[in-house]
């Protein structure tokens, strides 16, 4: 009978695939970043195929020596995978065989695409989520450095973007640290749950041979071995929690973009960002744009974007393994370039960044942002809060009438609203004593601010993330 289709599945067909079939369902473009994991797996199972009895130890040997070989030829380029052969397994089995022949042709005993993909895409997630998290840590000590810097930096606390009370700006940007801890651990938790061998589920009912599973987990690193074969070839749950651990990520970057933005206008002028990370307008001559963090900031929509693509392709699927499922790649692939070229850009920018001390400080001097503090003030002498809320607001209503601080108001004009009031009232009326006043766990007042620097250094500094 004659070959109608070269395929190394087409044995049972007449006719050769489309070329536009073939076209449009190869992967090759993009899974071929999994070049490594997939040789890597395969080394693994070769020796398990030892055991199983299906390979002899010479034959696995051969098989192992010439994997070897073609990982070489890939790393360095040599070797190109080509799109007739579909994915990066059908590629690297094809470059098996043409350099070992019969051999070559019994890897595939017992094994699937369908658990050898997942496979390779799990020791992908695990290894990229140790290189995010490094990342991040490198951010967090540049937020870390600059808190440390700008330890005396008073600023005015925001809340619905008006001014409210005064804090320190180390406080403000160790809030952004407390995040990206959060992302931190939430990344770590996605690579725990990749942490499962997949291989030895074949297509969907389990592999036909007696591979030693647990064997083969220690082998390739991973610490659990997957309990359902019909759940291990279809589950990208892992995938989706990774998505989101980096959409969450890209919410707190974008959070900080924002401010930057804002901060850098003339109307803030907060913040200068450096020359080195703004860019200039092809018309107005003076302008000076925050692009890399409205870039970052952009960015957070594309990974939702990609977290929704995935979560949509998982949606509609019956069990087990469908082809679908190879459009989970360059969504995950495009979340990891994405995140790993925002962390890498962001802590240079930041640590580049001039923070205008004096205009932040100026600025919680005005607005009457110690306005609680007076209001605790008569607390504190027994008058109950909401009639000192009551009593403050029609002093802030005065002071606007009379264009005035209340820091300027004398002990006369207070006295006029509370009899309570009395000469020590000046000493709850600075930003300062505001500030020092917030002396408790997670209190902005500078000891609290320190604790917290001291807290997150050690935590950088050692193993756990
Ligand atoms: N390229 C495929 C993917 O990414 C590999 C699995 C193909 N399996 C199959 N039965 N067609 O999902």
């Amino acid at each position: 009978m004659a070959e109608k289709n070269k395929k190394a599945w087409g044995g049972r067909f007449r006719e050769p695939l489309a070329k536009t079939a073939e076209e449009f369902s190869s992967s090759i473009a993009y899974d071929s970043r999994l070049f490594k994991q997939d040789i890597v797996g395969s080394i693994a199972y070769a020796r398990a195929l030892i055991k199983a009895q299906v390979l002899s130890a010479a034959e696995a040997k051969k098989i192992i020596k010439a994997l070897e070989e073609i990982m070489r030829g890939m790393a360095s380029g040599r070797i190109a995978l080509k799109s007739e052969f579909e994915d990066v397994h059908m590629n690297i089995e094809t470059l098996l065989i043409a350099k070992i022949g019969e051999t070559g042709k019994k890897l595939h005993a017992g094994r699937s695409r369908n658990d050898q993909v997942v496979t390779d895409v799990r020791m992908y997630v695990k290894y990229e989520v140790t290189e995010i998290v490094m990342l991040i840590k490198k951010l967090q000590t540049v937020l870390v450095d600059l808190a440390d810097k700008h330890i005396k930096v008073i600023m005015p606390g925001y809340t619905h973007l008006q001014r409210a009370q005064p804090v320190l700006l180390s406080h403000h940007l160790m809030a952004y640290y407390e995040m990206f801890s959060r992302d931190k651990e939430k990344f770590l938790a996605a690579g725990r749950e990749a942490d499962v061998l997949v291989l030895g589920s074949g297509a969907l009912a389990g592999a036909g041979f007696d591979i030693d599973r647990e064997a083969l987990a220690k082998e390739l690193g991973f610490s659990r071995v997957s309990r359902n074969s019909l759940d291990a070839v279809s589950d990208r749950d892992f995938i989706v929690s990774f998505a989101a651990a980096a959409s969450l990520l890209m919410t707190h970057i974008s959070r900080l973009s924002e401010e930057l933005v804002i901060w850098s206008t003339y109307e803030f002028n907060f913040v200068e960002i450096s020359d080195r990370y703004t860019t200039g307008s092809s018309i107005m001559p003076q302008k000076k744009n925050p692009d890399v963090a409205e870039l970052c900031r952009g960015k957070a929509g594309r990974v939702f974007g990609d977290l929704m693509r995935i979560l949509t392709i998982l949606k509609g699927l019956p069990l087990a393994y469908n082809r679908d499922l190879q459009e989970d790649k360059e969504a995950l692939f495009d979340v990891i370039d994405t995140v790993k070229s925002v962390l890498s850009i962001y802590g240079e920018m930041l640590a580049a960044t001039k923070f205008n001390a004096e205009v932040m400080t100026a600025a919680a001097r005005k607005g009457y942002l110690t306005a609680t503090d007076l209001a605790y003030y008569l607390v504190r002498r027994g008058v109950p809060f909401r009639e000192a809320h009551a009593i403050v607001g029609q002093i802030v209503a005065y002071c606007e009438e009379s264009n005035m601080q209340l820091e300027y108001l004398s002990l006369t004009q207070l006295k006029q609203f509370s009899p309570v009031f009395t000469y020590d009232v000046t000493r709850v009326l600075s930003a300062e004593s505001s500030i020092a006043n917030r002396d408790i766990p997670g209190g902005t007042a500078a000891s609290r601010v320190k604790e917290a620097i001291k807290r997150a250094r050690k935590d950088l500094a050692s193993d756990k993330a």
